[in-house]
């Protein structure tokens, strides 16, 4: 296997991250060789639905399963559970032939049991590791990646919006990650999502900021379409202009890494 890759898609709520990320599966499936798993790492969930999967069990649900049964076992069954972690925390993994996926779910702390927690970090990260490309959709913070057990991450995108807000939220990320508070980056860029306009002064912003200048994302009309509908963006024609986007998107981003 190569080297893996690990992308991670994040920025505040409701820029398009999720609708980023499932243009990016459609391109990573059909790009990119060797074995892909798209993680929903949003505690709110729905990247399934843009990417067309129904699974419900996530790790979320799984580890509430254990920690009951921890809670309420001997020493032996606990032994036991702690052998079938592993076995467990696959059934929360969607297999399918172009990608497999993976949704984190809910991860309550209340309750924690350090041991169980321990178990199913070692039981991702070897889910995690037969992948070549893991693609993953965060939340508007990053304590989700932070928290779990992503080791670290190759790309990091930043989506926002077309506003100088918007570039506020990328510049206080970006200050995160140089502070080290979340996973070792190698690369790290902005995506402006949804554009409507000339976006060169916010841009040129960034680059005075020290913000690498990934792509931007039209608006698109049919994006809109689809996911009112509830229709999977995978669907998008390969020449829909948000898809063409953001290819050249990953293709930036991947020279930016090499
Ligand atoms: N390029 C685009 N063109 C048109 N509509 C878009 C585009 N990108 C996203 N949208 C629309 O914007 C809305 C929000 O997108 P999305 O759900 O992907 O945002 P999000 O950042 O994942 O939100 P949340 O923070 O709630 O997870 C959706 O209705 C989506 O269809
Ligand atoms: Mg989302």
């Amino acid at each position: 296997m190569s080297e893996q890759r690990v992308i991670a898609v994040c920025g505040k709520g409701g820029v398009g991250k999720t609708a980023f990320t499932a243009m990016l599966t459609k391109v990573l499936m059909d790009e990119v060789p060797g074995k892909l798993l798209v993680v929903d790492a949003d505690p709110a969930l729905g990247l399934n639905y843009a990417i067309g999967r129904e699974s419900e069990v996530t790790i979320g649900s799984i580890r509430e399963m254990v920690l009951e049964k921890a809670e309420k076992g001997t020493k032996k069954d606990l032994e036991e559970l702690a052998d079938s972690v592993e076995y467990l925390t696959a059934q929360a993994l969607d297999e399918k032939e172009k990608f497999s996926f993976l949704a984190m779910g809910r991860m309550n702390t209340i309750g924690c049991f350090c041991s169980v927690n321990d178990l199913l970090k070692g039981a991702i990260e070897n889910i995690m590791h037969s992948f070549d490309v893991v693609l993953i959709d965060g939340e508007a913070g990053l304590e989700q990646i932070n928290r779990q057990v992503i080791e670290k991450i190759d790309t990091l995108i930043l989506v926002t919006d077309t506003s100088f807000r918007g570039l506020q939220t990328v510049r206080h990320i970006k200050k995160m990650v140089d502070e080290g508070l979340v996973p070792a980056c190698k690369n790290l860029g902005v995506v402006f999502n949804r554009a409507q306009s000339d976006v060169t002064s916010l841009k040129e912003f960034a680059e005075k900021e020290h913000i690498n200048v990934i792509g931007s994302v039209p608006y698109d009309k049919q994006v809109e379409e689809f996911d009112l509908a509830g229709r999977p963006l995978l669907e998008l024609p390969d020449n829909n202009k948000a898809v063409l986007a953001v290819k050249d998107c990953l293709k930036c981003a991947e020279e930016a890494v090499s």
